[in-house]
């Protein structure tokens, strides 16, 4: 599939087929995670393959009722749960290298897209799962201290096709050389 196609194409998935997904396709996908660029390459992501109808069912509970993507957690033959080891990403001899403090949001958020991106060239879907009770996710799969769950993105073959919703021009969010000039 074009690269351009690829991050066009690609939408957010909340209704999945039962159909189980072939190991080999979420090798493909976890490559992807594995070729994502880190801070200093420190690849402070971590996944966990949640197929256990059961375990899938206690991490949905972590959802709000008003989340769109709640049905799908459980609908989904699989759930991958994004995870990023703290204290690793944006560090220099132990000390904060930026303003920014823990760089874990940003390169777990690299990994999580490339994961669907490579997902949707293998004809699955996601979508990403942010809004939840992050500690009750990460009670549920025993998560150590220095670990935290950051998102959670079902994967399996879409039983209908996402929408695309509107996205700003490109003229709206470009700048040129000082913030705010627009040409
Ligand atoms: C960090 C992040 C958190 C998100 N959390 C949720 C969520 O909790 N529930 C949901 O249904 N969609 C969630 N989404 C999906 C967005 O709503 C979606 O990406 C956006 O509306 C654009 O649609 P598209 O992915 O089809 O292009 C999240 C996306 C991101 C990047």
């Amino acid at each position: 599939m074009d690269l351009m196609d690829a991050i066009k194409g690609r939408r957010s998935i909340r209704k999945y087929k039962s159909d189980t997904v072939p190991e080999d396709a979420l090798k493909m996908v976890m490559e992807a995670v594995k070729w994502a660029p880190s801070w200093a390459n420190t690849q402070c992501w971590e996944v966990i393959v949640v197929k256990d109808p059961k375990v899938k069912s206690e991490l949905s509970t972590a959802l709000p009722k008003g989340n769109p993507a709640l049905s799908s957690m459980t609908e989904a033959p699989l759930l991958l749960v994004l995870c990023g080891k703290k204290g690793v990403s944006g560090y220099k001899k132990g000390e904060d290298a930026t303003v920014k403090g823990d760089w874990l949001m940003f390169d777990t958020g690299l990994a999580m897209q490339n994961l669907c991106l490579a997902a949707h060239a293998l004809g699955l879907g996601t979508v990403i799962v942010g809004m939840f009770d992050h500690k009750k996710a990460e009670e549920i799969l025993g998560l150590p201290q220095n670990v935290e769950v950051v998102a959670i993105t079902p994967l399996g073959y879409p039983a209908s096709e996402g929408f695309a919703p509107r996205r700003k021009e490109i003229s709206e969010f470009v700048f040129y050389e000082k913030y705010g000039k627009k040409d």
